[in-house]
C-alpha cells in the first residue's frame, strides 16, 4: 500500500490500463470486464481488477497531467510489480490530416515538461513508447480492422496557454496533438525498465471545425477501449 493506493499487491494485474478519468475506469469494469472488483478509491483514482477474457486486467485512473499519473504509474511500475501500463485518453489535433475521433499511437512524446529533470536529471525532451507494446497494439489494430496513425504527440502542463505555438511544435518538433501525461508516463517506465504505450482518441483540433455528438464519442471511446484491452491479452 501507498499513500495514494490502498490496494494490495495481489489485487493489481502486472497489466493494467489506464483511463485519465475514474469514472472512465468505471464504466471500463463494468461494461468490459469480468468479475471485476474495486481495489482502490484513495481520492476517487479508481482502480478495479477483473478479467478480460479470462486474463486478469486492472483499470487504474491516473488523473490529468504529468504529475498526477507520474506518481500513479511509478507506485505500480516500482511498488506492485506492474510490467505493462497502456494509457488510453483524448487529444487535441495538431496536423491537418487527423480527424476527429481518429485513434493515434503515441510513439514519442515531446514536452517542455520538468517531470524527467526533477525525477532522475534527464534533460531530454523527447521520449519513446514501448516498441514491444507498440507492435502488440499495430498488430491488434490491424486483426480489429481499426485504422491508426502513429506519431509524436506534444505532452503540455499546461491546458489554458497564453504562449504555447502549436504551429511552431506542428513544425520543429513533429507534433500531430497534444495531450497531457504520456510524457511522465514514458519517463517511469524508462528508469524502471518497464513497458508504457499510449492510445489516444481526437477529441478536438487546432485546425479543423466540428463538435462531436454523445455518440460519436461513445463510439471512439469503446473502440479505443476494445484495443487496448484486445492488445493486452496478445501481449507475448
Ligand atoms: N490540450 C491538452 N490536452 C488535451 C486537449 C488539449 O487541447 N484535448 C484533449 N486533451
Amino acid at each position: 500500500m501507498t499513500p495514494h493506493n490502498e490496494a494490495k499487491k495481489e489485487d493489481i494485474s502486472n497489466i493494467v490500463i489506464m483511463p485519465g478519468d475514474p469514472l472512465r475506469a468505471k464504466y471500463i469494469a463494468e461494461n468490459f470486464l469480468e468479475n471485476a472488483h474495486l481495489v482502490n478509491s484513495v481520492r476517487n483514482i479508481y482502480a478495479y481488477t477483473g478479467e478480460y477474457k479470462n486474463k486478469k486486467i486492472t483499470v487504474m485512473a491516473s488523473g490529468m497531467g504529468n504529475p498526477s499519473i507520474g506518481i500513479y504509474s511509478y507506485e505500480l511500475f516500482k511498488l506492485y510489480d506492474v510490467d505493462y501500463i497502456i494509457r488510453i485518453g483524448t487529444a487535441g489535433a495538431y496536423a491537418e490530416d487527423l480527424d476527429l475521433l481518429d485513434l493515434v499511437l503515441v510513439e514519442k512524446s515531446f514536452s517542455e515538461s520538468s517531470y524527467a529533470k526533477l525525477q532522475n536529471g534527464n534533460t531530454d525532451n523527447l521520449i519513446e513508447s514501448s516498441n514491444l507494446l507498440n507492435y502488440c497494439i499495430e498488430e491488434t489494430a490491424n486483426k480489429l480492422n481499426f485504422k491508426i496513425k502513429k506519431g509524436i504527440v506534444h505532452c503540455s502542463d499546461v491546458f489554458y496557454s497564453d504562449v504555447s505555438d502549436y504551429k511552431k511544435l506542428k513544425k520543429e518538433h513533429n507534433c500531430i496533438a497534444i495531450e497531457m501525461e504520456s510524457f511522465a508516463l514514458f519517463h517511469n517506465a524508462k528508469i524502471l525498465n518497464k513497458n508504457a504505450a499510449c492510445i489516444l482518441s481526437i477529441s478536438d483540433s487546432f485546425v479543423k471545425e466540428g463538435i462531436l455528438s454523445p455518440d460519436e464519442r461513445q463510439t471512439s471511446l469503446n473502440n479505443m477501449i476494445k484495443l487496448a484491452l484486445e492488445s493486452a491479452c496478445n501481449i507475448k
